[in-house]
């Protein structure tokens, strides 16, 4: 088994003067001084900063076609929702991803991935959400699994199919989550193709009730969920994801105190997406300090999609967080390392740096974190470890 030793490393987190990590077969095995040489490979850091590798815990990574149109739309003062109930937004981006076969959206999405692990992410969650049939939802994930047979890296699937109501299904959303969301999730969890369920609560797209008995059949086949709350509206997202014990809710621009009390009680993780609040001009914040307040877990994700978060940057969204969020360079830089493994349901795998979980490291050119938050479109990543393995 393969035994790194790496040396002269300032390892964030790490208690006293540790400045050593041990690895063996894809495992950290210690952190410390002086740590035991024999038969390891030895990397020098020379006083770089060590930290977790990022994961980019919420995003639509996996698309087809190009929405920079609607952007100039909204720029000529359309807003978001204007937009989909027109049928462009979501629903452009299904009629470009019915037409595409799975290879075909694996070498679309093959770019946005590399992007992101040129800034150092070791986990990508990527969702369904744009096929809005059974075979094309399907499709979604087989080229979001075919992503980790091309790549070094760890991908975590959701089922995204309760996105948006395709226009063949026009006032009929009951139908829609029987036929389309548990129907196909029924099929694509038998062919292995889910890790866990989300959903889209929004009046733009479903209310709780449609959404009970979508999230009821993931609690059947043991699936955990997640689900896409209070972006827009204030819509009783937060609270029906926390009965439901949801490993988070997420954007959550319109959440109250009383949503972070409901979710730290859950034990669920806030999923904050500053990339859509930036690119939506949004003027209404996550209630940042409520959840700190609460304890509840905050995660930052680029939330990439070709509509409101056209983003491949975990280093930026750091920057976000801090600068439109108000959150603190230690909240960003767990936000997208341990709480966001945490809301992958992966807390015990990757996103901290411990025995025993898997060797997922960064090792960047700067010497502290405030550096990696504070520039804005500089990639100082020196070196990304995946599994043990520079990669
Ligand atoms: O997370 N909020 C809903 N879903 C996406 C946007 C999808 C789109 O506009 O294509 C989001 O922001
Ligand atoms: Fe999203």
């Amino acid at each position: 088994m393969t035994r790194t030793l790496w040396t002269r490393a300032r390892i964030e987190g790490a208690a006293g003067d540790a400045d050593e990590l041990l690895a063996e077969g894809g495992r950290i095995l210690a952190v410390g001084r002086d740590l035991p040489r024999q038969g390891a490979r030895i990397v020098d850091c020379d006083g770089r900063l060590m930290t977790a590798a990022p994961v980019d815990c919420h995003t639509h990574l996996v698309f087809g076609g190009d929405r920079a149109g609607e952007f100039e739309q909204r720029l000529d003062g359309a807003t978001y929702e204007e937009i989909a109930q027109a049928g462009g937004g979501i629903r452009a981006s299904v009629r470009a991803v019915r037409s595409m076969t799975v290879e075909e959206l694996v070498a679309e999405s093959l770019p946005r991935l590399d992007h992101l692990l040129s800034e150092g992410v070791s986990t990508v969650e990527v969702k369904s959400g744009y096929g809005l049939s059974v075979e094309a939802e399907m499709n979604m994930l087989r080229a979001a699994r075919a992503l980790a047979t091309r790549r070094k890296v760890r991908i975590r699937t959701s089922w995204l199919a309760a996105h948006a109501l395709p226009p063949e299904y026009a006032g009929r959303a009951t139908d829609y989550i029987r036929e389309v969301a548990i129907a196909g999730l029924d099929a694509a969890h038998a062919e292995g193709l889910v890790d866990a369920v989300d959903g889209f609560c929004e009046r733009i797209a479903f209310s709780t009730e449609e959404l009970a008995p979508l999230f009821d059949r993931a609690r059947a086949l043991g699936l955990p969920v997640r689900l896409h709350a209070e972006q827009l509206s204030h819509s009783g997202g937060t609270a029906f994801a926390a009965r439901h014990g949801a490993l988070s809710a997420d954007h959550l621009e319109h959440a109250t105190e009383a949503d972070a009390a409901l979710l730290a009680a859950a034990g669920s993780v806030a999923v904050l997406l500053p990339g859509a609040f930036y690119m939506l001009r949004e003027t209404v914040r996550p209630p940042v300090a409520a959840f700190r307040a609460a304890g509840v877990p905050m995660a930052l994700a680029t939330d990439c999609n070709p509509g409101t978060s056209p983003m491949t940057s975990i280093l930026m969204t750091m920057n976000m967080g801090a600068t439109l969020f108000r959150m603190t360079v230690p909240e960003c830089l767990a936000g997208v390392t341990a709480h966001a493994a945490r809301a992958l349901g992966l807390a015990t795998e990757t996103g901290r740096i411990a025995p025993g979980l898997s060797a997922d490291l960064a090792l960047w050119d700067v010497e502290r974190p405030a550096q990696l938050v504070a520039r804005i479109g500089f990639n100082p990543l020196h070196a990304r470890i995946f599994q043990g393995e520079t990669a």
